[in-house]
């Protein structure tokens, strides 16, 4: 009676510290899962020790699609390192020396900024022929007259030419030197500035052995018009070391009208008028 008693008395006992401990591993098993926002995975790889956040991650990287806006979105928010050639890269390297491999020549001229364009990028047309132009013409007279005073007699001896005669002239030119050669100092057909009237090769009288030389750069004519050709409106047209930027090798002796106020910028900030008209 003894042990039974005892037995009886001890039931009751243990059937409350298993529903005690049912209870208290229920509640841990809620907390758990809350912590873990009920998701059942991330719970149980929490409980044997799975990093699930590094997982979650390892998966977005390798196998989550973005969406490509989205991926944009993600790219404008991430800082800026320029690739180091980036900028040589997009820069342009303008080369005027060469003539663009299929060019027909226009219907019209090119005017910039009211300035009528004539080099390798820019031709006329083959029947444009205006003549030796008039406001050049008397620009120039009044220039010879100053010129004249100082002791200097200049000429133009070469101004207007139309498309048939620089078409011989560069001919002749290809034939004496080869085409190569002939292309930097001679305009072809249809791409000389000789073609607008507004062209002037300027030498001395009686000075012939400097007409269209490098020598009339040194002469005293030859530094008096580079000195003073821009207050009659005349700038000189193909300077040394611009030929990547003009298109020819340095002329001393061609100048080119496009009227005072220009012809003095330009001769003030040392541009060529590719540089000026921004071409
Ligand atoms: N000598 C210049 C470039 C011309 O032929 O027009
Ligand atoms: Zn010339």
């Amino acid at each position: 009676m003894q042990s039974r008693h005892s037995m009886n008395n001890k039931k009751p006992y243990i059937k409350w510290i298993l529903i005690i401990g049912a209870l208290l591993i229920a509640a841990s098993i809620t907390v758990w899962m809350y912590l873990h926002d009920w998701d059942m995975e991330r719970s149980l790889d929490a409980l044997t020790g799975n990093d699930a956040e590094e997982r979650i991650e390892e998966v977005q990287e390798e196998d989550v699609v973005i969406p490509e806006e989205e991926a944009e979105d993600a790219k404008d928010n991430l800082p800026v390192t320029p690739e180091p050639d980036e900028e040589v890269a997009e820069e342009e390297v303008k080369d005027a020396t060469v003539y663009p491999e299929s060019i027909e020549l226009p219907e019209e001229p090119a005017i910039v900024d009211g300035i009528l364009l004539v080099n390798k990028q820019n031709p006329l047309p083959s029947d444009y022929a205006p003549g030796v132009n008039p406001e050049a013409k008397s620009a120039f007279d009044e220039m010879r007259a100053d010129a004249l005073e100082a002791g200097i007699d200049l000429i133009a001896f070469s101004t207007f030419r139309d498309f048939t005669r620089q078409k011989e002239l560069y001919e002749g030119y290809v034939a004496k030197d080869g085409q190569e050669k002939a292309d930097r100092y001679s305009a072809r057909p249809g791409f000389s500035e000789h073609q607008t009237g507004l062209a002037f090769d300027i030498g001395e009288t009686g000075q012939e052995q400097h007409w269209a030389a490098a020598s009339f750069g040194d002469t005293e004519a030859g530094k008096w018009v580079a000195d003073n050709a821009h207050r009659y409106g005349y700038i000189l047209r193909y300077p040394e070391g611009k030929e990547q930027l003009t298109g020819y090798m340095h002329e001393s002796w061609h100048f080119r009208y496009v009227g005072k106020q220009v012809a003095t910028e330009i001769f003030e900030a040392g541009l060529t008028l590719e540089e000026y008209l921004e071409q």
